[in-house]
C-alpha cells in the first residue's frame, strides 16, 4: 500500500473529528449534556493534536532518526489549528443554542478574552506553518506555544479541581510534551556550535 502523504494529515484528522462529532450528536442530541459532550470532545481532539505536535517532532529530533516525523511537523501544526477551529465552531453552535445564557459578563470577558487570544495565536501559527523559518515566525511560535500551553494547563487544572481525573492525565501529558520540546529545542540550539567545534 502506498504511504499516506503527510500533507493529507490535516484533512484526515479534521474529517475524523467531524464524523465523530456527527456520531456523538446523533447519539446524545443537542440538549445541554449533548453540547457539553461536543465541547469536551472537540477540545480533547485539539489537545491531543497539540501534544502530538509538541512531542513527535521533538522525539524525532532527539533520536536523530525518524526524519519523516520531523517533516510532518508543519502538518501536525495545521491539523491542530483546524481541530481547534472545530472547537471554536462548536462553541458558536452551543452559544446559538443558549448554552452560555447563564454565564456572567465577567466570565464571558475572561473566557472570551483568554480563549479568543489563544485561538488567534493558533490561527497565526497554523497559517505560517509552511512558511520558511524567520525571526518573526520563531517569536510567534515561542510566545504562541507558551500561551496556548498555559491555557490548556489552566483548563485541566480546573477539571482536576472539579474532581475529573482526566484533568490529571491532561496535566501530565502537557508536562511530558513540554519537557520533550524543551530538550529538542536545546539540541537544535547547540547543533551549530557542535558543528563549529568539530570543524
Ligand atoms: C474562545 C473561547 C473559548 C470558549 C468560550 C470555550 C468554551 C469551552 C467550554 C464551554 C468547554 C466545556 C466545559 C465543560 O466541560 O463543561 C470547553 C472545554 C475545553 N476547552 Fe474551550 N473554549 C474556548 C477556547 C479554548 C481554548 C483557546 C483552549 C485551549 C487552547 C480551550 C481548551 C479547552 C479544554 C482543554 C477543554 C476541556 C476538555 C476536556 O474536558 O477534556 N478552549 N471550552
Amino acid at each position: 500500500m502506498a504511504p499516506i502523504r503527510r500533507s493529507y494529515l490535516p484533512v484526515f484528522t479534521s474529517l475524523m473529528i467531524l464524523v465523530m462529532l456527527a456520531i456523538l450528536t446523533e447519539q446524545h442530541g443537542t440538549k445541554r449534556e449533548g453540547l457539553t459532550l461536543l465541547l469536551r470532545f472537540s477540545a480533547r481532539m485539539s489537545f491531543l493534536l497539540f501534544v502530538l505536535w509538541l512531542s513527535l517532532p521533538a522525539v524525532a529530533r532527539l533520536s536523530a532518526r525518524l526524519p519523516g516525523l520531523l517533516a510532518a511537523e508543519p502538518h501536525l501544526l495545521i491539523s491542530f489549528a483546524l481541530a481547534h477551529t472545530i472547537h471554536v465552531a462548536v462553541i458558536f453552535y452551543a452559544a446559538s443554542q443558549g448554552y452560555f445564557a447563564q454565564i456572567t459578563e465577567r466570565e464571558l470577558l475572561v473566557t472570551g478574552g483568554g480563549g479568543g487570544g489563544a485561538y488567534l495565536m493558533i490561527v497565526l501559527m497554523g497559517l505560517t506553518a509552511l512558511r520558511s523559518a524567520s525571526r518573526a515566525r520563531a517569536i510567534l511560535r515561542g510566545v504562541g506555544t507558551i500561551y496556548v500551553w498555559l491555557v490548556f494547563l489552566n483548563s485541566y487544572v480546573s477539571r482536576l479541581r472539579e474532581g475529573d481525573s482526566f484533568g490529571g492525565a491532561g496535566i501530565a501529558a502537557l508536562f511530558i510534551a513540554a519537557a520533550l520540546a524543551l530538550a529538542a529545542w536545546r539540541v537544535r540550539r547547540q547543533a551549530p556550535n557542535a558543528r563549529t567545534a568539530s570543524a
